[in-house]
């Protein structure tokens, strides 16, 4: 019903209007009596064989929605109920910030694609922190980064000071590196500020009485010697994890008109690299951390390619938008057939 019905309305209008049209019409129909049990009950696949224990934390299943789609903590709870076993918020920085100027998020309809260029838009992480007060227990990722006007060298105080504003409301920390929107900020993947950043932030979460495992997000146009450089980092930091991938700069085999435009491309021609970059990373390290998996989910046997080449868990968010939340159970449902 998604593709047929739903979908050919929501892709007449612009994306990003459409992208919050769509949050406060869930938000409205989520407080009608009955609405959250009717989309529960044809979304969720509730099975204890689904579940998954990574990084320390319990995971109802290993679908989760990646960050970016509800940057700003607004939706996670009614979004759970499409059936999610885990949702990334953000990314989120210090301060509030309007993101690039509009128009910044394209549809690349041949390619199932996505690029955008939103610029980490948000309202800031202390505002998020308020609304994830009100969690009705969804597991939670909260994606951090930096303002666009913090030099890089002054990064760190950005991380530092989302990784404490949030400390108490989300589950596992994802220090955002990777996305090529942000003047810069790819720089911060070399490996000496990153080795920096990420020390910072794990002396950190050793102070607390529990720590909480922190991933670091990946871009997928990293070279074997920079994968390899990633390794050492994870290893030595002792950080919790990967998330590979971010969005790709390349442009390779796109045929929609919109593939001139500047951003980060996500969907279907992202699957192929971002499932190498895992199987790369899984394979070079002997397995010694977990890894979750995004980039180009368009069907269940997507998601098993990546849970196969190494990912833990996964994660969608283009896939979401053209396949519809039918997409999580499909995912669920395969995993069990396949137990
Ligand atoms: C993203 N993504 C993203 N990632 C991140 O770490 N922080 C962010 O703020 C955003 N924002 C964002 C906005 C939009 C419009 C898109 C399409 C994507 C990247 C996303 O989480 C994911 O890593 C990639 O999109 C690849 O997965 P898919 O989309 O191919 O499933």
């Amino acid at each position: 019903m998604y593709k047929q019905l739903i979908r050919p309305i929501l892709f007449q209008s612009d994306p990003e209007e459409i992208h919050h049209a769509t949050f406060s019409w869930i938000k409205k129909l989520s407080k009608i009596p009955g609405f959250s049990a009717l989309v529960k009950s044809v979304y969720q696949v509730n099975d204890p064989r689904l579940e998954r224990e990574v990084f320390g934390l319990k995971f109802k299943n290993p679908v989760g929605l990646a960050a970016g789609f509800d940057k700003d903590a607004k939706l996670f709870n009614e979004l759970s109920n499409f059936g999610f076993g885990f949702i990334e918020i953000g990314t989120l920085t210090p301060k509030g910030q309007e993101g690039n100027p509009k128009k910044r998020l394209f549809r690349l309809k041949e390619d199932e694609a996505i690029i955008n260029r939103m610029g980490f838009n948000n309202g800031g992480v202390l505002e998020a922190v308020e609304r994830l007060k009100k969690n009705n227990s969804v597991l939670i990722g909260g994606n951090i980064g930096k303002n666009k006007n913090t030099p890089n060298e002054e990064a760190v105080r950005d991380y530092e000071f989302c990784f404490e504003a949030l400390y108490d409301y989300v589950d596992y920390f994802v220090v955002n590196v990777s996305s090529p929107n942000t003047p810069n900020l790819r720089a911060l993947q070399d490996k000496e500020p990153l080795e920096k950043l990420l020390l910072t932030l794990q002396a950190k979460n050793n102070l607390k009485s529990k720590p909480k495992p922190i991933l670091l997000k990946i871009a997928p146009d990293l070279t074997d010697e920079q994968l390899l450089d990633i390794i050492e980092i994870i290893n030595s930091t002792k950080i919790a994890g990967v998330i590979a991938t971010n969005t790709t700069l390349s442009r390779e085999g796109l045929k929609s008109e919109n593939k001139i435009e500047a951003g980060g491309l996500s969907g279907k021609p992202l699957t192929k690299r971002s499932t190498e970059v895992i199987r790369f990373l899984s394979e070079k390290s002997n397995r010694s951390f977990p890894i979750i998996g995004v980039g180009g989910i368009h069907s269940a046997q997507d998601a098993l390619e990546k849970l196969n080449a190494g990912a833990s868990l996964v994660q969608l968010y283009t896939g979401f938008i053209y396949e519809g939340p039918a997409l999580i159970k499909k995912i669920n449902k395969l995993l069990l057939k396949n137990k």
